[in-house]
């Protein structure tokens, strides 16, 4: 018998810790404590909303809120922040009623001086990293919030059945009649409205991950996914790679605190995998959001779209008999099961349309969702709003500058296959920004920005196109003269490991190891191009010996994998369907192998690589859709879910992508290898000595 254990908090991936108010013991069978662990997270969640709310009074006195945040969880601190936003402004249009005129105004006034109290604290270089993150993430949604503001007053808006205020995410304490036979029935819970939907808040904690940044297109799509659901239908955003899509929908979900699972559909899934992902997500009232879910074989859509109405059938009863009848019979799966629907259930598919190796929807699966096209999204608002965040203080003006680039970098260069200017893209580049911004707080800001474009975008640049982009960026960035940042320990320990390895210590090639460097520093998958034999492997080798080195200190490790010498089925693993064996694949161990520390891996190393050699197409890379973008986790056909860890990173080696899809080419950071970076020199060198 193991000894008990207590719950005494929660702890998220994040790093953030939430103690309990009330210790748990965890005893019995797992699935009736699992149940008490999620009662008491909601719980604890609900107490300190509670104490949040109302400590809120003294955000104008003695306890502004710039410091207030600190004494509460992010998602807490949030909460109560769009919670006042919503009563300030609801109290505003009530004043507008009876004829204060300036009631929207100062509305406005007062949510200005709070985001620039924010900002300031945010500029403290000393700021604690976690901290940091909570503060901008208020800022993120508080901006948002006065725009909206900024618009009503501009608009002179006079009451609240406006759509421009009806159609936003509005939070308020309201008594919940479903909590009837709660003891203490004064209790207020959180609810949500948008349009005519309404929903309670769920509660399910979810740490401090930040925000998205809120545009009229995530506006549209809150809209149409929270409308879906008020008509008992699912929700379907389409649209081309990277236009945020899966993040949208997660971010609902945090919005309303309920847990989102994300699943990367495959060729592989059959009618019993997805039953029971179906019949999962109904009994615990989560959203599942299927990623690239027009990947799965058209027979086993048809299947799944009677799976959907089943459960959409029962949330029907659900709302007939007010909440009384929860119970249903789940057919299509192996055999008929009795089980119950939560009303919270929501299924999301999320899929870009005509690319290789998708299907085209069956109707009757097609009628049970709502579309919504996310084609554009907005780069300026979201590239203006991390700027800020990432503590520039011209953002506007550099946001425009750095769109106008990669506007003109789309049209003017070449149309190689590799290159990606959307929004993934565009993030890593701010991450970028933001890190050399604070290590050189004496460098003027369009400085540190045009440094990150030239010195980040460059590795990825053919050489045809070289001079055009220069040209671009001396265009935008007139006279201005910035070294390329060095790094000497970097610089000398490759020089070092390569001498070792009888590799020449050319500059072309000791550039290229630090490039890689650089990408790897802001995004979790790599793609390595180039012909062959221009030195890919040479490069990241002696890149991963380099960092290993005592000087370095950043042990690497990695394990090498041919995808196209197995099938796919060997590679991701697969299950037997007569005797229901589930067989690892290569890649699935692999993975568990690092983020568990079995094997010949270990928590002394700080790197941690898996590295792909071999062709790029979608048969196996899109499998790895949700590992390669903000998801980071593989899910299997087992329905086990492998997160990928902070040291872990994928490196694809290949001569081209020619085969890939735009989904998979926005998903990785490119370092190109030209011909001449490294040449035929080093080769002679080595070849005489
Ligand atoms: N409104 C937004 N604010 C900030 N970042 C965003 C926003 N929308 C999308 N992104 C970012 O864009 C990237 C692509 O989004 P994702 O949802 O994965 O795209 P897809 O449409 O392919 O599912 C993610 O890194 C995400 O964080
Ligand atoms: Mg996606």
């Amino acid at each position: 018998m193991r000894p008990w254990r207590n719950v005494v908090g929660m702890k998220a991936k994040d790093g953030e810790i939430v103690p309990w108010t009330n210790q748990l013991k965890l005893d019995g069978p797992v699935e009736v404590y699992m149940a008490d662990v999620e009662a008491g997270m909601q719980r604890t969640l609900v107490a300190i909303l509670e104490k949040a709310k109302s400590t809120t009074e003294q955000w104008n006195h003695e306890h502004p809120r710039e410091i207030w945040l600190e004494d509460y969880n992010a998602q807490i601190a949030l909460l109560t922040t769009q919670i006042i936003w919503t009563e300030e402004t609801i109290s505003a249009f009530e004043e507008l009623e009876s004829g204060a005129e300036s009631a929207m105004k100062e509305n406005l006034e007062r949510i200005r001086r709070r985001i620039k109290k924010l900002i300031e604290r945010v500029r403290d270089v000393d700021l604690q990293m976690e901290l940091r993150v909570k503060i901008i993430t208020i800022i993120t949604v508080d901006v948002h919030g006065r725009d909206i503001i900024d618009e009503c007053v501009a608009r002179k808006i006079q009451d609240s059945t406006n759509f421009l205020w009806a159609r936003q995410l509005k939070f308020g304490m309201e008594k919940n009649p479903a909590k009837k036979d709660d003891p203490k029935m004064e209790h207020q819970y959180c609810m949500v409205t948008i349009c005519d939907w309404l929903t309670w808040y769920s509660y399910e904690y979810v740490g401090n991950c930040g925000r998205l940044v809120i545009t009229p297109l995530t506006d549209r799509c809150y809209i149409t996914l929270t409308q879906a659901l008020n008509l008992l239908m699912g929700a379907a955003p389409a649209g081309p790679a990277g236009t945020g899509k899966t993040e949208t929908t997660k971010d609902l979900g945090r919005a309303l605190g309920l847990r989102v699972v994300v699943y990367n559909c495959s060729d592989q899934m059959t009618y019993k995998t997805l039953a029971q992902i179906f019949m999962g997500l109904a009994q615990s009232g989560f959203w599942g959001c299927f990623d690239e879910f027009n990947r799965i074989a058209i027979e086993v859509l048809s299947v799944v779209s009677s799976q959907v109405k089943n459960v959409l059938d029962a949330l029907i009863v659900y709302r007939q008999t007010n909440g009384a009848k929860t119970g249903f019979v789940f057919k299509n799966a192996e055999q008929d099961e009795d089980i119950h629907v939560k009303n919270t259930v929501g299924f999301f598919i999320t899929m870009n349309p005509g690319y290789a190796g998708r299907t085209e929807l069956p109707e009757n699966l097609k009628a049970q969702f709502r579309y919504c096209a996310m084609v554009v999204p907005d780069m300026i608002l979201i590239c203006e709003n991390m700027l800020m965040s990432e503590g520039f203080e011209t953002a506007k003006e550099l946001a425009k500058k750095f769109m106008t680039l990669y506007e003109l970098c789309k049209s003017l260069l070449s149309g190689q296959t590799h290159y990606d200017w959307g929004l993934r893209a565009v993030k890593s580049l701010l991450r970028q920004a933001g890190a050399l911004k604070r290590a050189n707080l004496d460098i003027a800001e369009d400085l540190v920005l045009m440094k990150a474009l030239r010195d980040f975008n460059i590795a990825k640049i053919v050489q045809a196109d070289v001079d055009i982009f220069m040209g671009l960026i001396d265009t935008l960035f007139p006279n201005m003269e910035v070294d390329q940042a060095v790094k000497a320990e970097l610089r000398e320990a490759c020089a070092e490991t390569a001498i070792k390895a009888n590799l020449q210590t050319d500059t072309g090639y000791i550039l290229k190891c630090e490039q890689l460097s650089d990408i790897l520093e802001v995004r979790h998958s790599v793609f390595l191009i180039g012909a062959s034999g221009l030195g890919k492997s040479a490069v990241w080798k002696n890149l991963a010996e380099a960092q290993s080195l005592d000087a370095m200190d950043l042990r690497t490790i990695w394990q090498q994998v041919d995808p196209k010498a197995v099938s796919s089925d060997e590679l991701c693993g697969w299950e037997n369907l007569k005797t229901k064996e589930w067989r690892d694949g290569v890649l699935s161990s692999m993975f568990r192998n690092m983020n568990k520390n079995l094997g010949k891996f270990n928590d002394t190393q700080k790197c941690k690589w898996v590295v792909f050699d071999g062709d790029v197409d979608p048969e196996w890379i899109e499998s790895l859709n949700t590992v390669m973008d903000d998801n980071k986790v593989l899910t299997l056909v087992s329905n086990e879910r492998i997160p990928l860890t902070p040291e872990m990173r994928l490196l694809i080696e290949v001569s081209n992508l020619r085969n890939a899809t735009p989904a998979t080419v926005s998903r990785g950071g490119v370092l190109f290898i030209n011909e001449a970076d490294i040449g035929w020199m080093p080769y002679y060198e080595s070849w005489r000595s």
